[in-house]
């Protein structure tokens, strides 16, 4: 398990969601503040090569930019076509005023 330094507490407002690139990784992660809590996933859609960061939070999803498919956040499932392939997720810990996402 890799722990990826995603943000600092307190960086992002309620219903954001940024795109994060880490040292050793070749994907790019997001990071999104829904509730009060912290989620990760992987940012890229898995219907097309574009960044849901450049998306919105809506009702707990995430809408693609490009054609408005859309993922739950908490769980990656895919809730809004043309998206069918789940999104991945990752475990958030929040330490010492850093995020980490746990990547396997
Ligand atoms: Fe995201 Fe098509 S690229 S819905």
């Amino acid at each position: 398990m890799k722990k990826v330094l995603l943000c600092r507490v307190g960086e992002l407002t309620e219903g954001e969601v940024r795109q994060v690139s880490a040292p050793g990784f070749e994907e790019d992660f997001a990071v999104y503040m829904m509730d009060g809590q912290y989620f990760a996933s992987d940012d890229l859609c898995t219907h097309g090569m574009v960044s849901l960061s450049a998306g919105e939070i809506v009702d707990g999803q995430i809408f693609c930019p490009l054609h408005d498919g859309a993922f739950d956040i908490r769980t990656g499932k895919a809730t809004v076509l043309p998206c069918r392939i789940a999104l991945k997720i990752y475990a958030v810990s929040v330490e010492d005023g850093n995020v980490f996402g746990l990547v396997p």
